[in-house]
């Protein structure tokens, strides 16, 4: 420590001693400054002034109101749901999201801006010194602790000032309804939507994009087919169930085929969800020597003779089969949807 460093020393308190340096104007002792003088609010000393506050509080916290309810009016009010223009359409949404944002705005400000008015002008202006002490307080301080909340929370108000309570109570009860009603725009819940396909017993299993339906006898060992269900381009969500009950139908030796997979097989022909259970993608590279399929995204490889299992890659599940059969003309049908969800594995499918 050089001569010039100060040396704290504690003589009394609110005092600082630092050391006198022979030859140099530094002083013996640096005063406590203290506290600037307290000055009271108009508020604190005039009951006009009080009362004002308040209105303007209440006032506040009724804009707030009066905001969500301009939100929910506008939400409600202004409807897409008609046949419109484009520039019709375009009015509307601007009109929808202009009236939205100031409701909004004025619903949440009004809240924020009452409670701080309210905190700055009406609550309790004393200003305390504490001195620094362990991190823990003694009892005694954690009792003065609980004291001092239980004082906070008389000292609010709330109990004398009905007016700001109940605007308060008002503008809080109101201001979740929006979030409650924008919910709603994030669709209907997808039921079991995730768990089906349209699959179901009977209908033709259809060559894709051909559309026409497969024979059984027209299958050579070895052959690959594209398949999606009959009634597939009649469905209103077309693209998402294509996405789901998209099917590969291969032809095996029937002597190949595992025990598991041979009561869902026609004659050696069986067919597989080719959604991968991954990531989702289509599982559509067939290995006809090793009788395997590859994900061409991140290489999962399923086993088609032992139940399409996983062999390598981050799938966690066999691709779901599909049991089929062939109706009287001897084409392929299903004999049921699939057992199992398919596609990427979930939460709820482990
Ligand atoms: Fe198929 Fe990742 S999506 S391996």
């Amino acid at each position: 420590m050089s001569a010039n460093t100060p040396v704290p020393q504690h003589d009394s308190p609110g005092r600082e001693v630092l050391s006198a340096d022979r030859g140099t104007a530094l002083p013996v002792r640096f005063e406590n400054p203290g506290l600037v003088p307290h000055r009271h609010r108009m508020a604190d000393v005039d009951p006009k002034a009080a009362k004002r506050a308040e209105r303007q509080v209440a006032t506040l916290f009724a804009i707030s109101a009066l905001g969500t309810l301009l939100t929910l009016v506008a939400y409600f009010s202004i409807k897409f749901d008609t046949p419109m223009s484009f520039m019709e359409h375009m009015a509307r949404t601007r009109l929808s999201t202009t009236l939205l944002g100031i409701g909004l705005t004025m619903a949440l400000f009004g809240l924020g801006a009452g409670a701080v008015h309210w905190a700055k002008t009406l609550m309790p202006d004393e200003e305390r010194v504490e001195d620094r002490h362990l991190q823990r307080g003694s009892d005694a301080d954690r009792r003065d602790a609980v004291g001092i909340l239980k004082e906070g929370a008389a000292e609010s108000g709330l109990g004398r000032r009905p007016l700001i309570r109940n605007s308060l109570i008002g503008a809080l009860a109101l201001v979740p309804l929006p979030a409650l009603a924008f919910l709603r725009d994030t669709g209907p819940m997808p039921g079991n939507n995730l768990s089906t396909t349209m699959w179901k017993a009977g209908l033709k299993l259809l060559s894709d994009p051909q559309g026409a339906p497969v024979k059984a006898a027209d299958l050579r060992l070895g052959s690959v087919v594209h398949i999606v269900p009959e009634g597939l381009n009649e469905v209103p969500d077309y693209l998402e169930e294509k996405a789901k009950s998209a099917v590969l139908v291969i032809r095996l030796d029937p002597a190949l085929l595992d025990p598991v997979s041979v009561p869902g097989s026609y004659e050696g022909i069986v067919a597989y969800s080719k959604i991968c259970t991954h990531m989702g993608c289509p599982v559509a590279l067939y290995e006809q020597q090793t009788h395997h399929l590859l994900c061409p995204c991140h290489q999962s490889t399923f086993d088609v003779t032992q139940n399409c299992k996983v062999i390598f890659g981050p799938a966690k599940r066999n691709l779901p089969q599909l049991p089929i059969t062939v109706d009287a003309d001897g084409y392929l049908v299903a004999k049921s949807g699939f057992h199992e969800a398919v596609g990427p594995s979930f939460w709820e499918r482990g």
